[in-house]
């Protein structure tokens, strides 16, 4: 089954900021029915009266929601299984020293980036396969194909979700219900200074770093799609190659060595 802006709705949960304000832009511009789903009430509000005067635009529905709240969660998976597509973009990063990191921040990252994704993920799932389709597009990284010293726990974090999301598309496809995951490699957001690497790493690695529109794009290809592939990267594509021919531990000290120029330690 083909998805279209005139039959089928998409809700889109982190959609105030970095690449989920993107593709909410980019989604509406193309007359997509959309319900947003943010934690900055002030901003959703801000970005809702933004999109509503575009001329093709449909907002059903912006709520504010904070993700770690057990009501919060629940509101935000009644709003996706309104919907026929959700698109996941939640995500939280921590560089630095792994032994030094904040425990509060820790388990925070923890609750985001899987335990929250992973009951997002699985009870919109349910809902979609009683209806008959569906899709859910999880946002990983490219991070999730190798170890990365001083951002351990967000690259870990983000392996699991890919394999969960991997495990799901072959238990789910045939059932028209599809999850996606998607693994982008550095994107021009304010993710890395809020999880405490320094922006110069952007800079120095400008050539690399991808404007969210561009995957915005892709991402609404991905969605009007039938059959939709297990994951998507980027421009990066040729290093997810190299992550599985060359051995883990090299990876890592490589990687290791980038990151570590990047934290304050
Ligand atoms: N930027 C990159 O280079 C890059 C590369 C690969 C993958 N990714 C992944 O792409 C996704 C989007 O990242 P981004 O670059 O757009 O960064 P971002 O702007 O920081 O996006 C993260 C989103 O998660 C939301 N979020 C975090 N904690 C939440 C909570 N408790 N309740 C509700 N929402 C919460 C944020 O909401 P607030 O705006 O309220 O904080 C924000 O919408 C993330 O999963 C990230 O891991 C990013």
């Amino acid at each position: 089954m083909k998805y279209n802006p005139l039959e089928n709705s998409i809700s889109i949960v982190g959609a105030t900021s970095g690449l989920g304000e993107a593709t909410a832009r980019w989604l509406a511009k193309q007359g997509w029915p959309l319900r947003l789903i943010g934690r900055n009430s002030e901003k959703l509000s801000s970005l809702v009266n933004e999109l509503e005067a575009l001329p093709r635009s449909k907002i059903l529905e912006a709520i504010s929601v904070d993700l770690l709240t057990e009501g919060g969660l629940q509101k935000a998976q009644e709003s996706c299984v309104s919907s026929d597509i959700t698109l996941n973009f939640i995500g939280i990063g921590l560089a630095g020293d792994s032994v030094q990191f904040d425990e509060a921040r820790v388990r925070e990252l923890l609750r985001i980036n899987v335990e929250q994704t992973t009951l997002l993920t699985l009870n919109i799932s349910r809902a979609y396969m009683k209806r008959g389709h569906g899709k859910v597009i999880n946002t990983a990284s490219l991070a999730a194909f190798h170890p990365i010293p001083y951002f351990s726990i967000y690259a870990a974090s983000k392996a699991y979700l890919l394999s969960f999301d991997l495990a799901l598309y072959k238990e789910l496809a045939s059932k028209r219900v599809y999850v996606i995951t998607l693994c982008p490699g550095g994107l021009k957001t304010e993710f890395h200074s809020k999880a405490g690497l320094k922006d110069s790493i952007v800079k120095d690695y400008e050539t690399f770093v991808t404007e969210p529109i561009v995957w915005a794009k892709k991402i609404e290809n991905i969605v009007k799609r039938g059959k939709s592939p297990q994951y998507l990267l980027g421009r990066e594509s040729m290093y997810s190659v190299f992550t599985k021919v060359l051995p883990s531990t090299f990876m890592a000290s490589t990687s290791g060595k980038l990151y570590k120029k990047y934290v304050d330690i």
